[in-house]
């Protein structure tokens, strides 16, 4: 029968092969399509059938060879280039790498974590709200009915005639207050962003960040909001500051008061941080209006609350002497590098 490859010459060749490339080149050679070996099936048909049965054992043995002496090769050349890469890719860890510069924290998410964590460890914990929220929430059931003049306090972005960006962060009263089905205590505080329709400049953002305070029992007075406030105070501010309170309007406190801490530039003798007065406005609070007790489903003859809202890009301008608000939102690497502070 006539011989169709001479497989020592193959097994010679296959075996001379240096990388991978050459041995699939020599595969599709012997058994691909067009080699001789394919092309030779087509003489079967010309065949008797004893000689078809001998041809086509000879045809099947002969790939069965040639694909293992291949295969073989195969394995023999990928372990030669894996270890020749093992060798090339080898790292010297003697060498010293690359000196890189750690990221420095937010100025804003510094003091919110500031503020968070003395809350935390006076038994205050941490409630969220939607940053698109319902007017009811925003405003109606914070004692501010539509068409009440001191929504004009809060020039807002409405989304349709009932959702908008949040103003404040005093919703979350509301919804946490609503959770509790009337049942105190509610001890939180809720820090978040808040919007108002206001153009950039020195001291006003048309984005900022606020931290809610809210407390809700049975026997709470105002001077246990004094108490707090004079704590968080002195902890943001130094143990030396005094607070004061001056009374304010807020729709949803009664009394409302404006809070100033004694200046911690001058200890209140005057100076140019405290404009000469003595004292620093920090911010506002009061003691839970009925009625927004009320219409969360609190009766206000068993629970009193108090109420504060913080400024956090004033107290971080305060607290760093930052002279423009802009500074806080430009991500400027030379401003963040100075508040580089291990958290
Ligand atoms: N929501 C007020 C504002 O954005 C701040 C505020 C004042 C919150 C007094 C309070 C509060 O909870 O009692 O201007």
């Amino acid at each position: 029968m006539e011989k169709i490859i001479n497989l020592d010459e193959a097994k010679k060749l296959i075996l001379e092969c240096k990388n991978l490339k050459q041995l699939n080149d020599l595969r599709i050679f012997y058994l691909g399509k067009k080699s001789l070996l394919n092309q030779s099936m087509s003489k079967m048909a010309k065949l008797s059938p004893e000689e078809r049965v001998a041809f086509g054992k000879y045809i099947n043995t002969l790939k069965q060879d040639l694909n293992y002496l291949l295969d073989e090769q195969k394995n023999n050349l990928e372990i030669i280039e894996l270890n020749e890469r093992l060798q090339n890719e080898t790292i010297d860890i003697s060498l010293d790498g690359d000196d890189f510069s750690s990221a420095s924290y937010g100025i804003i998410g510094g003091i919110v974590d500031e503020i968070c964590n003395i809350g935390i460890g006076i038994g205050f914990s941490i409630a969220e709200g939607p940053e698109v929220e319902n007017d009811h929430y925003n405003f109606e059931m914070l004692n501010l009915p539509k068409d009440h003049p001191a929504r004009d306090m809060q020039d807002t972005f409405y989304i349709n005639d009932n959702e908008l960006l949040r103003s404040q962060t005093s919703p979350v009263q509301v919804r946490t207050l609503l959770s509790h089905n009337g049942e105190g205590p509610v001890k939180i505080l809720c820090p978040g962003k808040v919007y108002r329709r206001d153009d950039d400049d020195a001291t006003h953002s048309h984005q900022f960040m606020q931290i809610e305070g809210l407390v809700v029992d049975k026997n709470i007075t105002m001077s246990d909001l004094k108490g707090i406030l004079l704590l968080f105070a002195r902890k943001m501010f130094g143990e030396k500051r005094t607070i004061r309170l001056r009374s304010s309007f807020f729709p949803f406190t009664e009394p409302s008061v404006e809070v100033d801490v004694s200046c911690y530039n001058c200890n209140g003798k005057g100076c140019n941080v405290c404009k000469n007065s003595g004292w620093i406005e920090i911010l506002g609070a009061g003691m839970v209006h009925p009625n927004v007790l009320k219409m969360s489903g609190f009766d206000p003859k068993i629970y009193r609350g108090y109420a504060f809202g913080i400024g956090v890009e004033r107290i971080a301008m305060l607290r760093y002497g930052i002279d423009d608000m802009r500074h806080i939102y430009s991500n400027d690497i030379r401003v963040l590098s100075q508040f580089k502070k291990e958290r």
